[in-house]
């Protein structure tokens, strides 16, 4: 097993932000875009490598405040209600992280119109906050008709805007990227994320140290747990299980850390499943059950995208796999399930079961005993891991109890 090293933040964040961008229509490219359109605003204006690194890091994020299905659709129509309530919640959110404090104003204000009276943060990073308004605006007024065809009224309706939603200094800028054909085409393209990365990549570097790794995963595991009431603490509860089992089946502190950040984010890909089908309180159809199960696909692929996250993909994406083989959705067996992935794997059911869920109460030690025996029995987990868990039991309720 490799250690954990420092993580560029760019790549970090931009993977993490795949897990925002899921709605009813699937998967979009919403922070992507906004990111792209940002981003080449700022390189016309020529900002600092710093400012771009900045820029890309609040437009990746921006609308992390955004939480549910209804929420994100809210945000898709050009005159937003209330716009600050997503706002105030992303600063909340991102001003957790030490180190995030500037994004998160840049955050709070990326709904500011230009001819309300000027809101009390640095100049510096207002400009930030405009120009990720700007690049939001235009993206959401673009549709998946051909692009092409969208760019005169879209630029007609945003040019309408300057001198009171945004700087009127800002136009000039973006008429001169709107002018290329490629601007447009680059938005609709498959190859946008590496046309970021040439973008920014070659710019500047800023590395993340594992313990800002943890916070950033844990901002993350704020918001998969904010998805549903039951899991509240869902995320938080099986990080600190499969750590504890971790360090007792020997893990060096290197790979404990790693597990951690793993059962903060084994969830992930709950964020691609409507808070309908979360919060359902009775049985689902086998439509949503598939829906539910297509969780753990999403977790795998937007961890794996971070370089240095291959153990903590699997880790975490693995936790509904079986030793036999009879998991979802890689059904991967024994041959394949390394320690870590069994630890997640016990840590997650021992926590759902221990946990209030719509249908039912949390369980009592003799039940969950029951059923993590005959989960072992039936060659679902991992005896000697599922068995470590049970001789420290009283160990493992205290670390539960520690989190209400
Ligand atoms: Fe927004
Ligand atoms: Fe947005
Ligand atoms: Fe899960």
């Amino acid at each position: 097993m490799s250690t954990l090293l420092s993580i560029d933040v760019s790549r970090l964040l931009s993977a993490l932000s795949m897990s925002l961008d899921f709605t009813t229509k699937g998967l979009t490219n919403h922070h992507r875009r906004v990111a792209y359109i940002a981003l080449s605003l700022g390189k016309t204006m020529q900002l600092s490598p710093e400012k771009m690194h900045t820029l890309f890091c609040a437009s990746t994020l921006h609308d992390i405040g955004a939480i549910t299905f209804a929420d994100k659709h809210t945000l898709a129509s050009m005159e937003i209600n209330s716009p600050e309530i997503h706002c105030e919640k992303g600063y909340q959110f991102l001003n957790k992280v030490p180190q995030f404090s500037d994004l998160a104003l840049i955050i709070r204000y990326h709904h500011h119109q230009f001819q309300k009276p000027e809101p009390p943060i640095d100049k510096d990073l207002l400009q930030l906050s405009y120009l990720i308004h700007l690049a939001d605006r235009l993206e959401i007024l673009l549709t998946p008709a051909y692009i092409l065809s969208q760019r005169s009224s879209a630029l007609e309706r945003i040019c309408s805007l300057f001198g009171t939603y945004f700087p009127p200094e800002y136009k000039e800028p973006l008429l001169e990227i709107a002018s290329k054909d490629s601007f447009w085409l680059d938005l609709d393209s498959i190859y946008l994320d590496k046309l970021i990365e040439d973008m920014l990549y070659s710019e500047m570097h800023m590395e993340v140290a594992p313990k800002e790794i943890r916070e950033i995963a844990s901002l993350f595991a704020t918001i998969i747990d904010s998805k549903s009431r039951f899991t509240h603490r869902h995320s938080r509860l099986v990080s600190t299980t499969a750590t504890k089992l971790a360090t007792l089946a020997g893990f060096s502190s290197c790979d404990a850390v790693k597990i951690e950040v793993a059962g903060l984010l084994h969830d992930l890909g709950k964020l691609s499943i409507s808070e309908a089908i979360l919060e359902k309180n009775g049985s689902l159809s086998p439509e949503e059950y598939d829906l539910i199960k297509q969780h753990t696909y999403h977790t795998y692929h937007i961890l794996n995208h971070i370089p240095g996250f291959s153990d903590i993909a699997e880790w975490a994406a693995y936790h509904h796999e079986r030793l036999d083989g009879r998991g979802y959705p890689f059904c991967i067996d024994k041959t394949s399930l390394s320690t870590g992935s069994r630890i997640v794997a016990v840590a997650d059911i021992f926590s759902a079961l221990a946990e209030d869920r719509p249908y039912r109460l949390g369980m009592k030690k003799e039940k969950i005993t029951e059923i993590l025996f005959s989960s072992v029995k039936n060659n679902s987990l991992d005896k000697d891991l599922t068995y470590l868990l049970l001789e420290r039991y009283h160990d493992f309720e205290e670390l539960k109890s520690k989190l209400c």
